[in-house]
């Protein structure tokens, strides 16, 4: 099993990241990190333990990081996510048991770092922020860093501006740190290859049929599929961060091309974008690919028989 940290901001989507990787074998899931995001830090973190609670696994820590951007101040947060970053129904998740780690984010993946026996997959799924601190206050703990599969950007154009994608446009600085100025290997999955294994609400109340566990996750999405009906016209909800949690249960799920990348940190239209150099001469195999393709058939099933296991 590989070791994995999910560093976080749910967000509903970031709820079904969570759930698969507590439904998958193939991954030990042994630390979560908080960061602000889709809401503030003291919600993300509020329902980073709601969400452990219902998955019945507060055997692991749960750890609060940044509650900004590392340089500049955040313009705003998620509306996408509803008024506390879960439909307006976190209250409906169990009460946690246990409060939050004692440490802080940073804190809590170097310790996990240091102690692993095995390379560790860390995958980040809101903006960079915690990442970035980790590998600009630690450098030698890369080594320890198996992969990291980031869940960010767009190939072609954002979802928040017309240019920039939620998570890199929420810290921009830290995510050039990470994705540009590191050198770990990583996996980008962009919201381009989210967007197309988008599930139906019909495929929600499929699942929500499933088992207790998994009707209170579909619960959830209730703001969020609004958000699509009204945003894109599409009556289902796109599960970002869970295909790229999907892709570190299952390394090569998702076909990758090594792109070279830049993050715009300027402050014109294109700030937090994703810049992807698809001239062919620029490409060379080093350490990030960006994740283009998969079998989308394949990404849904997959989701589905996993979290109807919850
Ligand atoms: C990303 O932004 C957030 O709203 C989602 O949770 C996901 O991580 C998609 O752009
Ligand atoms: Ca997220």
């Amino acid at each position: 099993t590989t070791p994995l940290i999910i560093d976080t901001d749910p967000g509903v989507d970031d709820a079904f990241a969570l759930a698969l990787a507590a439904a998958s074998p193939e991954v030990e899931l042994i630390g979560v990190t908080t960061v602000f995001g889709n809401v503030g830090l003291a919600d993300t973190t509020r329902n980073a333990l709601r969400l452990r609670a219902l998955l019945g696994r507060e055997d692991v820590p749960v750890a609060a990081g940044a509650d900004r951007p590392l340089v500049h101040p955040h313009p705003h947060l998620s509306s996408a996510h509803g008024s506390d970053g879960l439909s307006g129904r976190a209250a409906t998740l169990p009460e946690p048991t246990r409060g939050t780690d004692p440490r802080d984010a940073v804190t809590l993946m170097r310790e996990l770092l240091e102690a692993a026996d095995r390379p560790v997959t860390i995958v980040p799924i809101g903006p960079l922020t915690n990442v970035a601190l980790l590998l600009a206050a630690h450098p030698r703990l890369k080594e320890k860093i198996g992969r990291l599969v980031v869940m960010g950007g767009g190939v072609d154009g954002g979802n928040i501006t017309a240019a920039a994608e939620f998570n890199l446009w929420s810290d921009p600085e830290a995510a050039r740190r990470v994705l540009v100025e590191e050198d770990v290997p990583t996996t980008v999955v962009p919201m381009d290859l989210t967007h197309r294994c988008a599930v139906t609400a019909e495929w929600l109340a499929e699942l929500g049929r499933t088992s207790a566990r998994a009707a209170a996750l579909v619960g959830l999405t209730a703001d969020y599929l609004t958000t699509y009906r009204r945003f894109l016209g599409f009556d289902g909800i796109v599960v970002h961060d869970a295909v790229a949690v999907a892709e570190a249960i299952r390394p090569g799920l998702l076909t990758g091309t090594p792109y070279a990348v830049d993050v715009d940190c300027t402050f014109g239209p294109g700030r937090g974008a994703l810049v992807v150099d698809r001239r062919l001469e620029s490409r060379a195999p080093g350490n990030l690919t960006v994740a283009t393709d998969t079998d989308l058939d394949g990404v849904r099933a997959f989701l589905f028989e996993r979290l109807s296991s919850l």
